[in-house]
């Protein structure tokens, strides 16, 4: 059965499921992403391990390809990538399709915009309604020559050489962050930024396992000085703190007992989900803490806990930034109110996540204030069973089914196929743990498990 005809995937949930065990989780988008490019650039071969092989991940794969680098996948979770040098890409046949992955498009835009040959960056018609003018703007004031569409991809890069700049971030973003700084591997002349807020650090962490010269100072000012050439990276990459919250909401929620994730990445840029969830009563713990590759690494336990309302807003929104959907679920079901404010950048998600949210956490019964910049949740509030939609939003649609564990009766989240986006075998782990889920293909055959 072809896969173009699949109509819908959705996943069904009964109440009543009581989680404890041991799981993994796939590994870290973001870095997966980082190892796919950086290594492209690098001179020699680098070789990946435990990798993410999902949507947004293997849209970036073909992407390099697309560029001229050979790279191996001799099993699902491993990456050899056969590195051309900062100058060795080659010229794409056809425009570059990101699919649904904003890191993709977004870094991208820095690797091309110093190239000695043209491109266009596209993605998928959600990607298209995502705002680009981030990089495009200080990309040109390095004299990258882009044009975007009304903001938005597709992007027109016609390769220039580009100078240094000092750059001051108006928004907190790793993706804008990185593109600058990838644009600045090519510049003539150090390249800084200057960071409202603590972005996650892989693409400044990966570059030094390169052996660039990548400095932080006061912990929002990065300067690269344009190396000559990239060491090939030797990485292990860890599991994925923003796909392992999803596991850990759903065991302080419906546990009943402890549930482990072995070997979680933890980088201090990403841990707000967990200094949220312990503010809030959450019982988790990090045990064994370890290097890997340059990042920090934990085994997560989670147990079930009653949670309390707490306010989020500064930092914590950064570095929580990809976890609120999750979170949003856990505030239903905290005693007390849960106020979060200045996270504006949750409208120009995957999808606008804040509206998204609400309306389908309305369908479930639950009551939700919206602001532009945040939300107001009073908890506990009783969810009832219903169909509701995954907008196509992998982090929404697993937030939903989280929603499910804890309403009375069954839920259904349709256009839940964008799981895969990030967290392929999301059901399956949730199964494995005891959780009373399903997966429903709907093709032209009709419905069926998966
Ligand atoms: C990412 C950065 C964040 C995050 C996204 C991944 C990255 O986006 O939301 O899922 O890999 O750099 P912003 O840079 O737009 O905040």
């Amino acid at each position: 059965m072809s896969e173009s005809l699949i109509h819908d995937v959705q996943v069904r949930v009964r109440p009543g499921s009581a989680l404890q065990g041991a799981c993994r989780v796939p590994g870290d988008k973001s870095i997966s992403h980082r190892a796919l490019i950086l290594g492209a650039l690098a001179d020699g071969t680098s070789r990946v391990r435990g990798s993410l092989s999902a949507g947004d991940t293997r849209a970036t794969l073909r992407v390099m390809r697309a560029l001229g680098v050979e790279i191996e996948t001799p099993d699902q979770t491993t990456l050899i990538v056969h590195g051309r040098g900062l100058r060795g890409l080659e010229p794409p046949a056809a425009p570059l399709d990101c699919g649904h992955a904003g890191t993709a498009i977004r870094l991208l835009a820095g690797v091309l915009a110093g190239q000695r040959f043209n491109s266009v960056l596209d993605g998928s018609a959600q990607l298209r309604r995502r705002p680009m003018r981030r990089v495009v703007e200080p990309l040109r004031q390095m004299g990258a020559q882009i044009t975007d569409t009304r903001g938005c991809a597709p992007l027109r890069v016609v390769g220039s050489p580009l100078h240094g700049i000092a750059y001051r971030m108006p928004v907190a973003s790793a993706q804008v962050k990185s593109s600058i700084l990838l644009a600045g591997l090519l510049a003539s002349g150090p390249t800084a930024v200057i960071e409202p807020g603590p972005a996650r650090d892989h693409t400044e962490r990966m570059l030094r396992a390169m052996g660039a010269d990548v400095e932080t100072a006061d912990g929002c000012c990065v300067t690269l000085i344009p190396p000559g050439r990239l060491q090939p990276l030797d990485l292990s990459v860890p599991g994925d703190l923003s796909s392992a919250a999803f596991v850990l909401v759903a065991a302080l929620l419906a546990g009943a007992g402890e549930v482990t994730i072995a070997g979680v990445g933890v980088n201090p840029t990403r841990t707000g989900i967990l200094d949220i969830l312990g503010a809030m009563g959450a019982g988790i713990a990090q045990n064994n803490p370890r290097a890997e590759s340059g990042e920090p690494v934990a085994d997560l336990v989670a147990r079930p806990s009653a949670l309390h309302g707490t306010a989020i807003a500064g930092d914590w929104v950064v570095r929580a930034i990809d976890e609120f959907p999750a979170l949003m679920i856990a505030a239903t079901q905290a005693e007390g109110v849960t106020e979060v404010r200045g996270a504006e950048e949750l409208r120009v998600k995957e999808t606008d996540r804040i509206a998204v949210m609400a309306a389908e956490l309305r369908k479930l019964g639950a009551s939700i204030e919206e602001w532009p910049d945040g939300f107001r949740i009073s908890g506990p509030q009783r969810l009832r069973g219903a169909t509701v939609d995954g907008h196509d939003d992998h982090r929404v649609a697993m937030a939903l089914v989280l929603a499910g564990l804890v309403a009375d009766g069954p839920t259904t989240v349709t256009n839940a196929r964008c799981i895969e986006d990030s967290f392929p075998g999301f059901v399956e782990t949730l199964q494995t743990l005891g959780a009373n889920v399903e997966q429903i293909i709907a093709d032209e055959r009709g419905e069926r498990t998966a």
